[in-house]
């Protein structure tokens, strides 16, 4: 008996654990994929400017074509769009698929361990 609650609470406490471990790693990975694709379009820091593409400072958990002082392009977006890890999956996958007639010129980032890695360095950015 007890030497099952204690199991039950070992395989809990690596539930918890585990994940942690995983995503600090995938983020530093992720920040790498960022720096070589991404960077060139978009600033990550709260304080920097837009370049071609809006400032990624806190952009998970944000709605989608939203940031202030950032021209976005006219494509038509679900007005429901928030970017959770969920939804940037397949817009960084296929950005013209997911949302059409985004100005996001970038072909996409098919790489699904890549993807998942520089969508955990971008819930960082806060
Ligand atoms: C060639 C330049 C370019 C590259 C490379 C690029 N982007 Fe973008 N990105 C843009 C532009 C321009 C927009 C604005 C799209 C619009 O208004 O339709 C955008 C929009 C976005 C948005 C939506 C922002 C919002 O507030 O709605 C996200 C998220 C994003 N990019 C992530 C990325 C990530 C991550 C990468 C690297 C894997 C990347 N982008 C590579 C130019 C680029």
């Amino acid at each position: 008996m007890r030497f099952g609650r204690t199991l039950v609470g070992l395989f809990a406490a690596m539930l918890v654990a585990a994940p942690m471990r995983v995503v600090a790693q995938d983020a530093v990975a992720g920040e790498a994929v960022f720096r070589r694709i991404c960077a060139a379009c978009h600033n990550p820091t709260p304080d920097g400017p837009s370049k071609l593409g809006p400032s990624l400072f806190r952009v998970v958990g944000r709605k989608a074509g939203t940031l202030e002082g950032y021209r976005f392009s006219a494509a038509k977006r679900d007005p429901d769009l928030f970017w959770t890890a969920e939804r940037l999956d397949p817009y960084l996958a296929n950005p013209r698929e997911f949302m059409p007639g985004t100005s996001m010129a970038y072909a996409g980032l098919k790489n699904d361990a890549e993807r998942a890695n520089v969508i955990a360095y971008l819930g960082t950015l806060k």
